[in-house]
């Protein structure tokens, strides 16, 4: 999704911006741009009044093609935003590329959310006489404050007056010529500050300008912000200024670098032990199998619906097994579809997952649960995000920065904390789960040490589809082993739970779909899913068995991709750090953009 940059009281402006969009390249983009602004010579020494400079460059690409484009520009100033747009409203073009200007050149806006008004604002300013160059929603905010510019407002009064025309979400931060100032406002879409004696910074994620500080404000919605020589101010719709507080993040920008690895993505997966260990730390008495998870613990739900999206769904679908294991109603809701039929929710517990806190589809539920009168749950990875600010408690995953499109450690950690927060809030014993999730981190350890899943990808690069078959928690992990083959490989792939392949999906498979069978245990569930798989290699299917080979599922598989034996939930996270493995390497080997995939953004604000 779009990103955002501002600084102030720096002295190398546009290399901290250009720099800033490029720790947001992340969250997926199409095209960039910075606009610096510069007061007058004479009002520089305060002697007169002086238009000063408003300079934008931008360009549909890559920041590297922005960079290209500043080449040889004189583009200067103490003041800027910069912005990495993710299309919406019109498609990538330089013309659509953020900051938006007015008809003067003298107003520059970033914005990231969706303006539902904007076509009736664009009407009203086109009639008006102001001339459009975009086809964004966006555009109507710099027209806006240019009209307040010209009624004789001061740039303050011009943005005020203008956010209060729009309707819908947003991040927003103006530059004025002339304006030693970022004047910024939120409403349904992150923005945070990040504070330092001599500067200040906006960002919509804190890697913006985690290189330079680690003291942040976030903003809240109806917020606005003042960055300026003087510092920062944020005030509330009234123009009554908020007592903030100043948080420190306790992640080290080391962990924003790849370091040494060649993806993002692969560093990632590989951090999994260490984040595992991280979410556990605390939580779980080791000697005695009890569970901490502070007041949390006391919510005991005599229901719970979870929402959420994507990945983070998968992890939901998860969770509502393991509360109905332990008698309590739950279901797991794709955070989309929620408000389009709430079901009843009586004093059910709403849990929204989201790693980065700021999904759209899935804020959007958890309010609509709210209002309904529920209490509300976020289980994330993102210290101040909305998702935190807005429920009534907070779990979070303490995975650290995932910077890869691909969600692979936060699910990993969102499974770990889901286990405490049903052992916590609705089982009484679980000493056999609490033992699997200590011996986690070192499990998963042991499998990235001598995976094997590079070899099966090799042999498997040019198959016609991928799928994905389990049963009970390995059913989501299933799931989730197809989204990420399909995400990042951009080839077909589906997950299936293991006995449905004989109601339709069975018709799919040939020797060219290879199928990757998650079986661990020899109970049940096993047993029948090794029967589903009979069903596949009788169909000359080549099958992939990730197992702990307590059942006999290897006689029947072309390829074994071998886990630690455990407890089947701890299975799960096992069994899918193999699969985040073999669509590394297949997507490696068809070169991929792994970390950044077409189309795809690493946090998703609009609905
Ligand atoms: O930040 P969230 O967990 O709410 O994100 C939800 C989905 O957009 C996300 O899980 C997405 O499916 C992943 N990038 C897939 O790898």
């Amino acid at each position: 999704m779009c990103g955002i940059i501002g600084c102030v009281g720096r002295e190398d402006t546009l290399d901290t911006l250009v720099h800033g969009l490029s720790k947001l390249e992340y969250r997926g983009y199409d095209s960039a741009g910075v606009a610096l602004s510069e007061a007058g010579d004479d009002e520089a020494d305060g002697s007169a009044e002086s238009e000063g400079s408003l300079d934008v460059v931008k360009c549909a690409g890559k920041i590297d093609d922005l960079r290209t484009a500043l080449e040889g520009r004189e583009t200067s100033g103490p003041v800027g935003v910069g912005h990495t747009r993710w299309s919406t409203h019109g498609p990538p073009t330089d013309a659509n590329a953020h900051p938006h200007v007015d008809c003067t050149g003298q107003v520059a806006v970033v914005h990231n959310g969706i303006i539902e008004n904007y076509q009736a604002l664009r009407d009203e300013l086109s009639t008006a006489g102001h001339e459009f160059r975009s086809d964004t929603d966006t555009e109507v905010v710099p027209h806006l404050v240019e009209a307040g510019l010209r009624e004789g407002l001061d740039m303050e009064e011009a943005v005020r007056e203008a956010i209060a025309r729009l309707e819908g979400s947003y991040a927003i931060a103006v530059v004025v010529a002339g304006e030693e100032t970022v004047f910024a406002a939120r409403n349904d879409s992150p923005l945070v500050l990040g504070v330092d004696d001599d500067a200040t910074y906006l960002a919509s994620d804190v890697p913006a300008f985690r290189d330079f500080t680690d003291r942040v404000v976030y903003l809240a919605d109806g917020e606005f912000a003042r960055l300026d020589a003087a510092g920062w101010t944020v005030t509330d719709a009234a123009g009554e200024v908020v007592d903030k507080d100043v948080e420190t993040v306790d992640w080290d920008p080391e962990e924003t670098g790849k370091s040494g690895y060649d993806h993002f993505m692969l560093k990632e997966i590989h951090e999994q032990p260490r984040a595992l260990r991280q979410c556990l730390r605390g939580r779980v008495d080791e000697l005695g199998g009890a569970v901490d998870i502070g007041d949390l613990g006391d919510l005991s739900p005599t229901g719970v619906q979870f929402v959420a999206a994507g990945t983070s769904y998968h992890a939901a679908l998860y969770a509502a097994r393991l509360f109905r294991e332990a008698g309590v109603p739950a279901q797991a809701f794709l955070a989309s579809e929620y408000a389009t039929g709430v079901p009843p929710i009586g004093d059910a517990l709403v849990v929204g997952v989201t790693q980065s806190g700021e999904t759209a589809d899935t804020l959007s539920a958890m309010r609509e649960a709210s209002r309904r009168g529920a209490r509300t749950l976020a289980v994330t990875n993102t210290v101040g995000s909305t998702a935190a600010r807005e429920a009534d408690h907070t779990l979070y995953i303490r995975a650290g920065p995932e910077i890869g499109v691909a969600a692979t450690k936060t699910f990993a950690s969102q499974l770990a904390a889901l286990n405490l927060l049903s052992l916590a809030t609705a089982e009484s014993g679980g000493r056999d789960v609490v033992a699997a999730l200590r011996d986690l981190p070192g499990d998963v350890q042991t499998l990235l040490d001598d995976s094997g899943a590079a070899e099966v990808a090799a042999e498997f690069v040019d198959a016609g589809a991928y799928f994905f078959i389990g049963r009970g928690y390995h059913y989501p992990v299933a799931l989730e082993g197809a989204l990420k083959m399909k995400e990042i490989t951009y080839k077909h792939a589906e997950g299936f739970a293991a006995g449905e392949l004989k109601h339709g999906p069975l018709a799919l498979v040939t020797e060219d779909t290879p199928v990757f069978a998650v079986v661990t245990g020899d109970d049940e569930l096993a047993t029948k899913t090794v029967g589903n798989v009979k069903e596949v290699e009788a169909r000359d299917a080549p099958v992939v068995a990730v197992t702990d080979g307590q059942s006999d599922v290897e006689r029947y598989a072309d390829h074994v991709l071998e886990l630690p034996e455990t407890h089947r939930r701890a299975a799960s996270v096992l069994a899918n750090v193999q699969l985040q493995l073999v669509s590394y390497h297949v997507a490696n080997e068809l070169g991929r953009s792994i970390d950044k995939p077409r189309n795809l953004a690493k946090s998703v604000t609009v609905e």
